[in-house]
């Protein structure tokens, strides 16, 4: 049924004298209601909070059927957005970007606010083809709008970034560079060459974060979300044994690993959109969750979208994911741990070898970056690239039967 056949009095609990209120505040019809915040809707019509949330979320669900709409994002954030009192900016509505910059930036996967809000300058002025003083302001302003009517009070933030926690690799060169470890509260993105290392770190990770934090782990459980079938319970096997800690049982340490093999792109999105109720029992276990894998992401969302007008598309479900991804580790103050392949590119002789051709989809949502690669003799370079708070630099370590080792 089309948005427009809909009374103000079809909404459940609008009777006339709310109906003629809302009028009177300007909201003649659902739609309008549809784009409103539950603050500005409770104020101006004189209704209860609760009410007015229930009718947004009602007209909401009627102007878009529940479908997927198009930029906008899904319903289902549109009424998170609405009901956190933040309205849905557009691009356009970045101080200096018209319609040009705006497509350039959705070409380039940049489709929200928020996107812009976490991505480097760098990326961004490419992106943009702006200057990177230009993408540095556009970035600042959109953190701070992403910040208008967020959930956290700054003291909130402080508080919560007391609780991160780092989770060792128990290599000190890597943990150095890490500053200690992989950090909870926020997504590392592991890319790299097919064989560079990246689910050996992957497994090694699941396993050190259920020692306790004496050793360098956790105490938690891991979520694995498989995507290309390289989950080895044989690996996790030696690289427990590798630990050599006595009585460490390697069958204690696979039921801890809860694994899921996603078939398509959505599926693998779905599986960690469900995986909310799992985390909730294994905190009431008492073993919460702590580390999110997904090995690979961008592998099926690179075969299912392949030609170039589902590029803006793939970005929008990435994106997505990633922020699935990131409130997961948020909520349960983990780690978020995902892989992505990319081809180096051997013919760079100027500029940034580091970078990624043709791969980098995920670039600009990931926390912390790390390029892996292989060097002589099996040693494997591990390089921090665009961190918020450590400097770039490098480590090596070598993979053996045991699991990372120092070189
Ligand atoms: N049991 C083992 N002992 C020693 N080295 C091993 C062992 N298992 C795997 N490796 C090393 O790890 C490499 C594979 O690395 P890994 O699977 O992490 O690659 P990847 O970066 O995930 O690649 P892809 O992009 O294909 O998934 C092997 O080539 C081998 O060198
Ligand atoms: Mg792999």
């Amino acid at each position: 049924m089309a948005a427009e056949a809909y009374q103000l009095e079809d909404i459940p609990g609008v009777g006339p004298t709310t109906a003629e209120k809302l009028r009177e505040a300007g909201y003649e019809s659902i739609e309008k209601i549809a784009q409103s915040t539950a603050s500005e809707l409770y104020e101006s019509a004189e209704i209860g909070e609760g009410t007015a949330r229930k009718m947004i979320k009602w007209c909401i669900s009627q102007t878009t059927d529940g479908e997927v709409s198009g930029e906008s994002g899904s319903s289902d954030a549109r009424v998170e957005l609405a009901l956190m009192n933040v309205k849905r900016l557009e691009i356009e509505d970045i101080p200096g970007v018209g319609p040009a910059i705006a497509e350039k930036l959705r070409d380039g996967g940049f489709l929200t606010i928020e996107s812009i809000a976490t991505a480097t300058s760098s990326t961004l002025s490419e992106a943009a083809e702006i200057g990177e003083s230009t993408a540095k302001k556009m970035i600042k302003w959109c953190r701070e709008q992403a910040d208008i009517g967020g959930f956290k009070t700054g003291t909130e933030v402080f508080e919560a970034r007391l609780l991160i926690k780092k989770l060792r690799t128990l290599v000190p060169e890597v943990d150095g560079l890490l500053g200690g470890g992989f950090e909870t509260q926020a997504i590392t993105e592991l890319y790299g060459e097919f064989g560079s290392g990246k689910s050996q770190i992957v497994h090694q990770l699941a396993v050190n974060v259920q020692l306790p934090e004496e050793l360098g782990g956790l105490d938690g459980s891991v979520i694995y979300v498989d995507t290309e079938n390289t989950f080895r319970p044989e690996r996790i096997e030696q690289m427990v044994n590798g630990l050599e800690i006595e009585g460490a049982d390697p069958q204690e340490f696979l039921k801890n690993i809860h694994v899921a093999r996603a078939q398509t792109s959505d599926h693998q999105m779905l599986l960690i959109e469900n995986s909310h109720e799992l985390a909730e029992e294994l905190k009431s276990q008492g073993k919460p969750v702590k580390l999110i894998i997904v090995d690979s992401l961008t592998g099926l969302f690179r075969s299912e979208y392949a030609g170039r007008g589902t590029l803006a598309e793939r970005q929008q479900k990435l994106n997505r994911h990633m922020h699935d991804i990131f409130k997961l580790c948020d909520e349960y103050n983990a780690i978020g741990l995902v892989t992505n392949q990319v081809m180096s590119n051997p013919a760079v002789f100027f500029g940034d070898p580091t970078k990624p051709i043709g791969g980098n989809i995920v670039g600009h949502t990931a926390t912390f970056r790390i390029y892996l690669r292989k060097s002589k003799g099996g040693k494997r370079i591990f390089r921090l690239v665009d961190s918020p708070n450590l400097p770039d630099g490098e480590a090596t370590f070598l993979v053996e039967e045991g699991g990372l080792r120092a070189c």
